[in-house]
């Protein structure tokens, strides 16, 4: 729901490859947030949303504040119109609302190269 802040503090593995921070609606993602480590030798972050098992149109951001081997932090904040998503501190893009029921929004998966060390979420 707007004003939450979702806070996620890691590693990533050494040889990374992918990792992903699903926001989920059930079994539809509202917000994919996929860093990519190498497709085809550059890096790049892919938001998408996943409906009824369909993905749809892919957002990418070529700004990749992510290095193998090195802690993050990756903070989500919801606005009314899109979520926010900050790495390190530093903004990073704007993934407009696609799925409108927010309040449905209710599970977080995480998932791929990386160590977890927490997940957690504040309101703001
Ligand atoms: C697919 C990939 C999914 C997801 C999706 C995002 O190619 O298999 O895991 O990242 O792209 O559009």
């Amino acid at each position: 729901m707007p004003h939450m802040l979702i806070t996620i503090l890691g590693t990533t593995k050494p040889n990374a490859n992918r990792f992903a921070l699903d926001f989920k609606r059930g079994n539809d993602v509202a917000f994919h947030f996929n860093p990519r480590f190498n497709e085809d030798n550059k890096r790049v972050i892919v938001c998408n949303t996943k409906l009824d098992n369909l993905w749809g149109k892919e957002e990418r951001q070529a700004t990749f504040p992510f290095e193998s081997g090195k802690p993050f932090k990756v903070q989500g904040l919801v606005e009314s119109d899109h979520f926010k998503v900050a790495v390190n501190d530093a903004h990073l893009l704007q993934y407009n609302h696609r799925m409108k029921n927010l309040q449905e929004i209710s599970k977080l998966g995480i998932s791929g190269d990386i160590d977890l060390t927490s997940a957690s979420h504040v309101m703001i």
